[in-house]
């Protein structure tokens, strides 16, 4: 499946989301792949954000990046970290990787930006050993009916093309629920938590397991 590129966006992201990291991003992550052990895949890796918050455990550590600029960062902060990552060109919607295969898939703010979600999500679930689980923070429509109806304006007006396809407005639970998961594990969160609305608020965060 053809996918269109965001090299602009490739460019500017990590200088971006570098200042998120000391004001609670960086410990949300800590927090989810704490539990992870085994042969784990990390789906839109960017630039390898994640990789120095997984434990010990996890014995097998395989991520997919469609950007060529960020996976070549990904790889570099594998080697900075002395961490044997392996860091494949691809994209969510057609995973290169064996059925069945892995003990868990992780996946941070990259739901919002894959161009088919029911087709990332049905590749997810192949990917993953029955009782395998899909761990994610991903932020997610909002539940105010007219609010989520903005987000959608607003995401086709403005947001998707600024941030490289990433909408604001998806409700990413119900579509790992449709994509045959147990979604008990995920709980809605909001961050940031500030006093006012803002569309990237409420996020998803947790684990959804694979019947096994
Ligand atoms: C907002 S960035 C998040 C990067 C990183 N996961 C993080 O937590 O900072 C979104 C990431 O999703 C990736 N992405 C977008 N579309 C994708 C697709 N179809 N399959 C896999 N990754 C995709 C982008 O290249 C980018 O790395």
């Amino acid at each position: 499946m053809p996918r269109r590129a965001h090299p602009l966006f490739a460019r500017w992201y990590p200088g971006f989301a570098a200042p998120l990291e000391p004001r609670g991003l960086g410990e949300r992550r800590a927090r989810l792949l704490a539990p992870l052990t085994g042969r784990v895949l990390e789906v839109g890796c960017g630039h390898g954000v994640n990789f120095p918050h997984y434990p010990a455990a996890v014995t097998d550590l395989v991520a997919v990046e469609p950007e060529a600029r960020l996976r070549d960062l990904a790889r570099e902060r594998a080697a900075a970290l002395e961490r044997d990552v392996t860091v494949l060109d691809g994209q969510a919607e057609a995973l290169p990787l064996e059925s069945g295969s892995f003990d868990a898939v992780v996946t941070t703010l990259v739901l919002c930006s894959v161009e088919d979600q029911d087709r990332a999500l049905a590749e997810i679930h192949r990917v993953l050993k029955p009782g395998g689980r899909l761990w994610c923070l991903e932020h997610v429509a909002s539940s105010n009916r007219a609010v989520r109806a903005g987000e959608r304006v607003f995401d086709a007006a403005f947001w998707s093309h600024a941030f490289g396809g990433c909408r604001t407005g998806r409700e990413t639970g119900a579509a790992i629920a449709r994509a045959g998961f147990d979604t008990a594990g995920l709980a809605p969160r909001r961050y940031p938590d500030l006093p006012f609305p803002l569309s990237v608020s409420p996020h998803l965060i947790g684990s959804a397991r694979k019947p096994a």
